[in-house]
């Protein structure tokens, strides 16, 4: 039977070089974003067919319900979740509006435990599964936007005590950290142009010489995920390069 990988925010960026690389595994791939059109150009650059999109923005209200509701339609449940989605709003910065928080926090942590609760009754049953998150050097830091941060230290801490509640049923849940992703469109990208010296001083401080390129990342995950080994359970793997 072919093995389900569902990886939230992966129109672009880092979460569609992950579902690329699934794709190139044989795995049946679960698309998200919140633009179809996108979502159905980005379909045709998977390997192979038999792949779904999966329309849904996570700020939404309905999110976790829709979610459900879209896998019950297709008649699936993945075996892996990677939770790519996440990021930095606007207006976040000093002195915190509640709703900024609360928004961010949905974003980057609530939307993910929502999912992980669906599934992981379907995971144990079928004697383990494997979620990935996507964290942050922010959260561990704190070098960045005061929600984005916020939300980042949360998620890692939902990741080790999850991770330890859940080991007995066989269910895998680990971090991924990458530093800064250099991809076109990313964050700081787009800083090259409108924070031109910010990127330059921020370039210089990489190991590398170079942001991270999100494929590179992309290839880890899914080996992580594949093994029959489920030792990286409760781990947060940092990619540091600064
Ligand atoms: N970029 C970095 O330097 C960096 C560094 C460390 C960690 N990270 C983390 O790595 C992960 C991926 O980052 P990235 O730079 O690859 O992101 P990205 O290029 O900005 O892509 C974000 C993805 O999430 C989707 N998305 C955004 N808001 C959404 C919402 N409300 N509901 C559903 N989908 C939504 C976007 O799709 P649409 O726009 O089509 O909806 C897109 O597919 C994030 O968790 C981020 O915090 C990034």
């Amino acid at each position: 039977v072919r093995k389900v990988v569902f990886i939230t925010g992966s129109s672009k960026g880092l979460g569609f070089e992950i579902a690329l690389e699934f794709s190139k595994i044989g795995y049946c791939v679960v698309l998200n974003g919140r633009d179809e059109a996108v979502l159905k150009q980005k379909l045709t650059l998977l390997d192979d067919n038999g792949h779904f999109v999966f329309k849904q923005d996570f700020l939404l209200e309905d999110a976790i319900e829709n979610t459900e509701k879209f896998f019950d339609k297709i008649g699936l449940a993945p075996d892996i979740i990677v939770h790519s989605l996440g990021g930095k709003l606007d207006g976040d910065f000093h002195p915190i509006k509640p709703q900024t928080l609360h928004a961010t926090m949905r974003l980057n942590l609530e939307s993910a435990i929502g999912i992980n609760n669906i599934f992981i009754p379907h995971m144990s049953q079928n004697k383990g599964g494997y979620i990935a998150h996507i964290g942050s050097l922010a959260g561990i830091n704190a070098n960045a936007s005061p929600c984005y941060a916020i939300s980042k230290a949360a998620l890692h801490a939902y990741i080790k005590n999850s991770a330890r509640y859940y080991a007995k049923q066989g269910i895998a849940i680990f971090g991924v950290v990458p530093g800064i992703l250099g991809h076109t469109g990313s964050d700081w990208d787009r800083k090259k142009e409108l924070e031109p010296q910010k990127y330059t001083n921020r370039l210089s401080q990489t190991l590398s010489g170079s942001f991270i390129n999100p494929n590179e990342i992309a290839k880890y995950i899914v080996s992580l995920s594949v093994v029959p080994s489920k030792i990286i359970s409760g781990s947060i793997l940092e990619f540091l390069n600064e």
